[in-house]
């Protein structure tokens, strides 16, 4: 069964990079559940963004206006892997999630940022099967289900992503662990309330968020579109 509460990840890959702290901490008293931190390397995406570094100069804004801090949601779109665990989870990351092809040892990758002491997710391509999930879902705390190619913000929802995020909540329900499933690109007012049918119940949104002058108004909108 769906987690009910929901939670909305704003991507601050469409914020303002010249302003990062203040958008940080203006979209978490917009509402953010969850910052979502897109790591690209040029090299398993065309295009190039943040580190470490920049990850840990955030850190201290991911918190709430009333100090409660607030999960940094990092999803690695780089290859290799294994040797950013070390470096994300030092940088105050909350959970990491990476491409299982991007990966040549994908229990080997979750077990490393596991053993750093943070929070697990496999992300899937568009045109990514979920067979490792057979292997290794009892290990991970998340599922991020893309529905755009990975790389670059503002792109149209991929509508196959729905059986996906159908056929992952099957998989979640079946072994009964708490495992988030969150989908990635695309997402706006008018159609959140259909990819949770589906059985989402975490929202990674960048340019409807961002690319509106009243972070609040769309926060509510898309609880008020998940609540109905
Ligand atoms: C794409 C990124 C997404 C992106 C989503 O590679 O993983 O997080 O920022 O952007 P929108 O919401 O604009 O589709
Ligand atoms: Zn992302």
């Amino acid at each position: 069964m769906t987690n009910k509460t929901y939670r909305i990840a704003p991507s601050i890959l469409s914020a303002d990079f010249a302003n990062l702290g203040q958008e940080v901490r203006d979209v978490i008293a917009a509402g953010a559940d969850w910052i979502h931190f897109d790591v690209m390397d040029n090299h398993y995406v065309p295009n190039l963004t943040f580190g470490p570094m920049v990850c840990q100069a955030l850190k201290p804004h991911a918190k709430t206006p009333a100090g409660v801090a607030v999960p940094i949601d990092v999803h690695l779109m780089v290859s290799p892997v294994d040797p950013l665990a070390a470096a994300f989870a030092q940088a105050g990351a909350d959970l990491v999630s990476f491409h299982p092809d991007a990966s040549t040892h994908v229990h080997r990758s979750i077990q490393a940022l596991k053993g750093h002491g943070v929070k697990v997710g496999l992300t899937f391509n568009p045109a990514e099967p979920l067979d490792v999930l057979d292997w290794v879902i009892d290990d991970i705390d998340l599922v991020l289900i893309m529905s755009v190619n990975p790389g670059f913000g503002g792109q149209s929802f991929i509508d196959s992503a729905l059986r996906k995020i159908e056929n992952v909540r099957k998989r979640i329900d079946a072994c009964g662990k708490d495992i988030r499933l969150e989908v990635d690109g695309g997402i706006k007012t008018d159609n959140i309330a259909q990819v949770a049918a589906a059985g989402a119940d975490t929202f990674v949104a960048g340019s409807a968020i961002f690319g509106k002058p009243d972070y609040a108004s769309v926060i509510r909108d898309m609880r008020t579109a998940l609540a109905a």
